[in-house]
């Protein structure tokens, strides 16, 4: 059996949009109909018809999509966990505001924002307190617009998206439990980190501008603030495709982000920013026999609970309210 011609198959004969992110292995990347940084992917599936996703990416994107189009369908072929999002859970988030309030900072003069890489229940608890959800693409308007409401953010889970941010907006942030002084922070950090994008280090920037001077250096946000200080160019996943693509052939650039996205940007003059291989390992695990047998299962009438993805009602409607407040902006 040749599984890219069943998929493809299956694909068509079903109702179903595949769908992938930007970090996903070539092979299934290439099968999907829609493709894209989290941000696209919830929009682009939101306004999309078919009655069945198969999403190919983790956990708290397939969570999104059906918190937003609760009436679809959505299966994961592996629920794969954004070790990020693990970082945080509804007992943390609480346990973290009452160290806030300990500090002397009552909830009334709080706004929380969650990244988008935290679980629905997570953004619910923020769409609850009057809070909104953001992604690395969106960041500086959503935080910009928080701030006007003359509170302190609390930003979950990112502790060095909300330091990058913060600095570039000339801000203070703090993060907590780590001894800082929470009372003088325009932003309070909760301590998450993203893995991966924690690989890319000084000494790496170092290595690549001695060995090739003119060679620019891209990053996305969750790298630490350390690296995003020296790097020529910060951005969100597509913010980083379209800055990559626009450069002139000849030009040099070391890309501080992960190695499947930007092994297909360029074919030549682009570097990874790393000695090690930068992959997601969770966003890896999706192979074209996950996709394959999740699609059999459709055309089966065989769905299995483990691969679907069920937000609950109170869950959906917090969690909702967050992501609303975001697409209005
Ligand atoms: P995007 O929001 O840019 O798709 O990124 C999600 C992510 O997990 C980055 O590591
Ligand atoms: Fe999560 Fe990091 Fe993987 Fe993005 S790259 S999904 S933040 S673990």
């Amino acid at each position: 059996m040749n599984l890219k011609e069943e998929i493809l198959r299956l694909k068509k004969e079903l109702d179903v949009t595949l769908v992938a992110h930007f970090y996903q292995r070539d092979e299934v990347f290439d099968l999907a109909d829609i493709t894209g940084d989290s941000l696209e992917l919830a929009k682009r599936v939101k306004e999309n018809a078919s009655k069945y996703v198969v999403f190919c990416g983790v956990g708290f994107m397939g969570e999104s999509v059906k918190v937003l189009s609760p009436e679809k369908t959505v299966l994961m072929p592996k629920i794969a966990c954004c070790a990020m999002a693990r970082m945080i859970d509804e007992g943390y988030y609480e346990q973290n505001l009452k160290q806030i309030n300990d500090a002397g900072i009552p909830n009334e003069n709080i706004l929380p924002i969650t990244y988008i890489n935290s679980s629905a229940a997570v953004k619910a608890k923020v769409g609850e307190m009057g809070g909104m959800v953001c992604t690395s693409s969106n960041a500086y308007k959503i935080i910009e617009k928080g701030l006007k409401s003359g509170k302190k953010i609390f930003f979950v889970p990112d502790r060095c998206l909300g330091q990058n941010f913060a600095k570039s907006l000339n801000l203070k942030s703090a993060v907590v439990g780590d001894g800082s002084d929470l009372t003088q922070a325009d932003i309070i950090c909760y301590n998450g980190f993203c893995s991966v994008h924690q690989l890319f280090t000084v000494e790496d920037v170092e290595f690549y501008r001695e060995k090739y001077p003119d060679i620019l250096i891209a990053v996305h946000p969750e790298c630490d603030p350390s690296i995003c200080d020296l790097a020529d160019f910060v951005g969100s996943t597509s913010q980083l495709i379209t800055y990559i693509k626009e450069l002139p052939l000849e030009q040099k650039v070391a890309v501080g982000t992960e190695y499947n996205m930007v092994n297909r940007l360029r074919e030549k003059n682009t570097y990874i920013l790393s000695s090690t291989k930068p992959e997601c390992p969770t966003m890896n695990e999706t192979t074209l026999e996950d996709v394959y047998n999740t699609l059999k299962s459709i055309e089966d009438n065989n769905i299995s609970a483990q691969n679907e993805i069920i937000v609950s009602k109170d869950v959906t409607k917090w969690a909702k309210v967050a992501l609303q407040r975001m697409l209005e902006l």
